[in-house]
């Protein structure tokens, strides 16, 4: 079975088990009885793997699908949405619906499920900041697990389902709690500017037009150049570090992170290694957003890893930051 449709990146890889389901109740009955080839391998839309080769094991898509309203007060909608819902049909359905909370998270790739286990986030938003609660299936004994907010230890880009319990549950549904009165994140990078340029009133399709083009202009179209998003995440870094760093390249930019620590840009740095444009083999480095690292065409896996390792390097050479793919190599 040909993986090279569920995987962003246009990897042209295979397996030879791969399980799709359309309930709970079919997924817990598979897992049940436990007679597939190991190891399970979860995907959404495959936005955020890189494949090294083909994979040998059991591929699972989840099919399951709708909304649900669960719950509802004056000012607050709950809706549960089933994990193979595409992420991004969900953002338009909010905005149809006139619900705030969402719509900076516009045409982020992937599913539903994907958004509680990887805590999408852009433009000031993250999934964490909407998710109520994580409906999952226990890979081991197929029961039943409702997660909250909490019990998910959601941070930057974290998530105990990638963290402590990784592989270990299958996200079903979510249900996140959308505002029916007006909350707007407007105050990320230069989303007023657009707004203003763009000299159109404040709504929710408006912005959800702005936002689709900002990320239009940046990121490639993985129809066209298969890549993953961000293939690094931020990293971290003390306020003192970033205060010498600062010293030196004084128009470095950062994003609060806590107290003690700021967020850098890996886009940025890897910018200044001079890696924009570049490439190495079939594997490139986005011109347009340097943390994106692209498929040039035919490119494998190991390649896209080894313009990785160079990028990385580069990266601790100039700044002696450590950077990390945010990408999961397979
Ligand atoms: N920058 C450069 N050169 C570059 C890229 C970025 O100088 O080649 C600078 C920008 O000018 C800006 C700063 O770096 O000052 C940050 O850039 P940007 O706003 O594009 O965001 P990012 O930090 O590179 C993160 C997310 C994106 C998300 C954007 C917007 C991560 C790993 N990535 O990127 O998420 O869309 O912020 O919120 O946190 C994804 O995860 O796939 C993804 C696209």
């Amino acid at each position: 079975y040909s993986l090279l449709h569920h995987n962003t990146f246009g990897m042209d890889v295979r397996t030879a088990h791969f399980v799709e389901y359309e309930s709970v109740e079919e997924l817990c009955a598979f897992l049940k009885q436990k007679n597939y080839e190991l190891p399970l391998l979860h995907i959404g839309r495959g936005s955020n793997l890189l494949f090294s080769g083909d994979y040998q094991g059991t591929v699972l898509h989840s099919l399951i699908k709708g909304y649900e309203v669960v719950s509802e007060t004056s000012d607050t909608v709950d809706v549960r949405v089933g994990a193979g819902e595409v992420w991004d049909d969900f953002v338009a359905y909010t905005v149809q619906k006139n619900l705030y909370g969402a719509v900076n998270l516009s045409l982020i790739p992937g599913e539903v499920g994907a958004s509680a286990v990887q805590n999408i986030g852009a433009y000031g938003v993250e999934a964490k900041d909407l998710i109520v609660s994580v409906d999952t299936v226990c890979v081991s004994t197929g029961e039943l697990r409702q997660f909250s907010n909490e019990e998910c230890c959601y941070a930057y880009r974290k998530s105990i389902f990638k963290q402590e319990l990784k592989g270990k549950y299958i996200v079903t549904h979510v249900t996140y709690r959308l505002s029916k009165v007006p909350v707007w994140h407007l105050d990320y990078g230069n989303i007023r500017t657009e707004l203003d340029k763009a000299s159109c009133p404040l709504t929710l399709d408006n912005l959800r037009r702005i936002i689709i083009r900002i990320r239009e202009e940046k990121l490639p179209d993985p129809a066209q150049m298969g890549n993953a998003g961000s293939f690094f995440m931020n990293p971290v870094i003390p306020k003192k570090q970033f205060a010498d760093l600062q010293s030196i390249y004084t128009d470095m930019p950062s994003y609060p992170a806590s107290e003690d620590c700021v967020k850098v840009p890996a886009g940025w740095m890897i910018d200044r290694c001079g890696w924009k444009g570049k490439s190495l083999g079939r594997a490139g480095v986005h011109a347009r957003q340097a943390l994106v690292l692209v498929n040039l065409g035919g490119a494998t896996g190991k390649e896209i890893m080894a313009l990785a390792e160079a990028v990385v390097a580069s990266v601790k050479e100039k700044f002696g930051i450590d950077i990390h793919p945010e990408v999961n190599y397979i």
